[in-house]
């Protein structure tokens, strides 16, 4: 009942509920306006709230008697580090990097890259331009060259902090040669760079232009959380759309902390002094809102892994640490209890642990097949959530509302819309779907708090992007439907964005990237499943007549092509020629069709194909692979 209320409320009266749930929040100035709306449709939430995300995370805690409570758990099994650091030691280490990059300059309103792999100096880094006011975007590890350089055009930052490696399976990733690599193909040219050097591998430093940030942070004097206005951006995360230019989506100060407070608090069932783990990386949102904000926030301990589901050192690592830390909740991607679960059917490495302390395990971020599912209720006994969220909302949409009991959970789907989220399923013609019909999902207008409102110097490609196709309406990009007793069930992406492994990519620019090549007269790059990455990108290119290449030459070209310019995340291993591509009448390439046939999937073949023989052609193609 308390959800059915809760949820009821949120949506009938969304300024009254959220003018409650703002009151979670320690403001420096409590808001008065509560939704503000603007003339092009977008909302603004808090608007005359003034706080610092930095000082609620940690100076908050420590007011509030949690200094000496552990704030960040750092667990490496890659490098052999484990380290703790209450509040306090956090705020005080916060603190003195905010002084420092203060005394370089930078301050309110400011830009600050971070490609960092997942050390405490990440969330320190983080915390620290929060503090300050200034907005922080975080790059993955994972991405080339290429796709910083994009990053550091688009976000024009006056300091970058990097670290010289980042460690993988079994090979050092040297993080500082991609770094220059990046800042040779920009344009935009930052003030200062900074290097956190790990004992692993040693960055060599350019005179004049690196700082070694170890060095210099000694010393620096601590600095203040500022005041901040409740819309001022605390950070802005790339992600993938349907082009390949990335979308700077800009999470707000007031707003975030609110939704933060609301996730943490009623979605997750989280209460001060609980040890949370968000398993997933800085670069991603979820380590944003998972692995820093929301669980410090929250008075949680929050525990940062830097390692891999399996092989760092096996697939037991996850129940080592559960057991370790006394985690109570923990959030990851399916993909790696897949990857765990190809390693340890039978659950013997998981049968070496204490699991006592976990209440529950939420799933997101792709499809959660029923198999694994009902594979990890079943070896960890304990329920097992999937829930629905994107970089955009920064939170959960569709989740079992732990701290508001009666919600319930429903296996195979991603559950019941969370209270400020007015989930509907949309036909192309902008009419609502009945009950178990599948379309567009879309969420009513307002967007609750904490939700992006505007993309990074670019509110119009937001509105064109969000809110054009159906007015009123936020567009998900997911496909799926709703139940009779409101379930949700995502279908999959109806646009060009593929999840690989977790890790949201999209297809067009691999597309740019192959149609690039010579001999290459036209392509498709399309998400075909796979066992344990949810999907990888498949290729089907067509010659240019008269070109010699051989297929094979070609797909190791094409292989390394998009590793140099993407990075090694996109995974695009299989390259595949074929004499051409169905298409509808007026020239469209089949993408949805070519999937279903490299899947296996039964299909009616479109009425719309101009050529249905083809779909033979291109199946036995790929058969033939
Ligand atoms: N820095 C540098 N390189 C990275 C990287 C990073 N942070 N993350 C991935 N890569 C590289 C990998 O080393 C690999 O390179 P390779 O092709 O040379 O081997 C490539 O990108 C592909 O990585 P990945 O797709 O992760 O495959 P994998 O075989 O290395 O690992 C899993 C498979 C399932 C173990 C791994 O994908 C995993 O842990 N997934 C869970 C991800 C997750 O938690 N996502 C949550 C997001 S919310
Ligand atoms: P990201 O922005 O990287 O978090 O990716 C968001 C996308 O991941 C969504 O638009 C969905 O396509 C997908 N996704 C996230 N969670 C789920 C889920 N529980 N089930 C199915 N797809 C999901």
């Amino acid at each position: 009942m308390k959800y059915q209320h809760c949820y009821q409320h949120s949506l009938a009266e969304p300024a009254a509920f959220w003018a409650e749930q703002a009151r979670q929040v320690a403001w420096f100035r409590a808001p008065t306006q509560v939704l503000t709306e603007h003339a092009d449709g977008t909302h603004e939430w808090f608007a005359d709230g003034c706080l610092n995300s930095s000082y609620l995370a940690l100076d908050h805690q420590v007011e509030q008697g949690r200094g000496e409570q552990t704030a960040l758990a750092y667990d490496s099994p890659v490098s052999g580090v484990q380290q703790r650091f209450s509040f306090r030691q956090l705020r005080a280490e916060v603190a003195q990097l905010a002084g420092w990059m203060r005394s370089l300059g930078v301050s309110k309103g400011d830009t600050v890259l971070l490609y960092l792999p997942m050390i405490p100096q990440a969330a320190m880094a983080m915390l620290a331009c929060a503090r300050l006011g200034a907005v922080h975007s975080v790059v993955f590890g994972g991405f080339a060259a290429n796709e910083l350089a994009v990053r550091i055009d688009d976000a024009q930052p006056t300091l970058i902090l990097s670290a010289s490696c980042g460690l993988e399976f079994d090979r050092v990733v040297a993080y500082k040669p991609l770094l220059d690599k990046a800042l040779e193909l920009a344009r935009h040219r930052p003030a200062h760079v900074a290097v956190w050097q790990r004992p692993q591998l040693a960055a060599s430093l350019i005179p004049g232009r690196d700082l070694d940030w170890q060095r210099e942070v000694q010393g620096a004097q601590p600095a203040a959380p500022v005041e901040l206005a409740s819309a001022d951006p605390l950070y802005i995360m790339y992600t993938s759309g349907t082009t390949g230019r990335p979308k700077g989506i800009v999470r707000d100060n007031g707003g975030h902390a609110v939704a933060m407070a609301f996730a943490l608090n009623q979605v997750y069932g989280m209460q001060p002094g609980d040890v949370w783990w968000g398993i997933s990386d800085v670069g991603w949102v979820v380590g944003h809102s998972l692995i820093v904000y929301g669980p410090l926030m929250a008075g949680c301990t929050s525990v940062m892994y830097e390692g891999k589901p399996v092989r760092t050192p096996d697939a037991g690592s996850y129940w080592r640490i559960i057991e370790q830390y006394r985690v109570n909740a923990l959030f990851c991607a399916p993909t790696a209890m897949r990857a765990i679960r190809k390693e340890d059917p039978e659950g013997q490495l998981l049968a070496r642990h204490d699991l006592s302390s976990l209440r529950c395990l939420y799933l997101a971020g792709e499809k959660l097949d029923s198999s694994t599912h009902a594979w990890l209720e079943a070896v960890t006994g304990k329920p097992v959530h999937d829930h629905w969220w994107q970089t955009e909302t920064g939170w959960p949409v569709t989740a079992p509302c732990a701290g508001l009991d009666g919600s319930g959970a429903r296996s195979g789907s991603s559950n019941r819309a969370v209270p400020g989220y007015a989930v509907r399923v949309m036909d192309e013609e902008g009419r609502q779907r009945a009950v178990g019909e599948q379309g567009d999902i879309v969420i009513a207008l307002p967007l609750p708090p904490g939700c992006c409102q505007t993309l990074w110097r670019d509110p119009e490609r937001y509105r064109q992007a969000y809110l054009s196709a159906y007015p009123g309406y936020y567009h998900t990009g997911d496909g799926g439907y709703v139940d009779e007793d409101g379930f949700v069930y995502i279908m999959g992406r109806t646009d060009d964005v593929i999840n690989v492994a977790g890790h949201r990519l999209s297809t067009g620019e691999m597309e740019d990237l192959v149609a690039a090549h010579p001999a290459v007269a036209e392509c498709a790059v399309f998400g075909v499943h796979d066992e344990i990455k949810g999907q990888v990108p498949l290729a089907l290119v067509v010659l240019k007549d008269g070109a010699r290449q051989g297929a094979q030459s070609l797909q190791a070209e094409l292989v390394a092509q998009v590793r140099e310019h993407i990075g090694a995340l996109a995974c695009l291993r299989r390259v595949q020629v074929v004499k051409r591509l169905p298409k509808t009448r007026s020239g469209k390439i089949l993408r949805a069709v070519l999937r279903k046939i490299a899947d296996d999937e039964v299909f009616a073949p479109p009425s719309t194909l101009d050529d249905p023989a083809i779909l033979g052609e291109i199946a036995q193609a790929l058969r033939g692979h």
